[in-house]
């Protein structure tokens, strides 16, 4: 019997250097001002999962944080990545935005060594905020993403 299995994997930030046993992530951001690149990489055991087994993100965004999802899907003309996106207003500052849920999918799996590894980049916005006479800097904190697996006619448990 065919099964479909989505499996929720639970990662935490790490800079694998060395081949773990465990699901990785390794998670930078680039470029500098309102507008960065939120760069994520996948690296999973091969001998937890195998090579057909897609992937996707669940990315939990705060209120300060925003990906443009007009934006992302002309990045995705330009080879950038599938994804769902809630309605995102773009000019509401932070104090009067939500949190917001994407999906995004990355390609396939590449088998390196002993790892499946895919990588995605995706375009994200800090809002603005509103005045404040007591900080000159805020803090935006990014939570780590969840990960699906959906991997066919395999019983599989991470
Ligand atoms: C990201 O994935 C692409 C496609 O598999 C690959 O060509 C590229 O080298 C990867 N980039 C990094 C920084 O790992």
């Amino acid at each position: 019997m065919e099964v479909d299995l989505f499996m929720l994997v639970v990662l935490g930030t790490a800079i694998t250097a060395a081949v773990s046993s465990s699901p990785n992530l390794y998670r930078t951001v680039r470029k500098n001002g309102f507008h960065r690149e939120l760069f994520t990489k996948i690296f999973i055991p091969t001998s937890l999962i195998d090579a057909k087994c897609e992937c996707l993100i669940e990315e939990q965004f705060p209120p300060g944080l925003y990906i443009d999802p007009y934006e992302l899907k002309n990045y995705r003309e330009k080879g950038g990545p599938q994804f769902d996106s809630p309605a995102v207003d773009i000019e509401k500052p932070k104090e009067l935005s939500p949190n917001l849920v994407f999906i995004i999918y990355p390609q396939q799996f590449t088998a390196i060594g002993p790892e499946y590894v895919t990588n995605v980049t995706v375009p994200v916005h800090i809002r603005y905020h509103q005045p404040s006479s007591r900080y000159d800097t805020v803090q935006i904190q990014l939570k780590n993403p969840r990960l699906y697996l959906l991997c066919q006619g395999k019983q599989l448990f991470i």
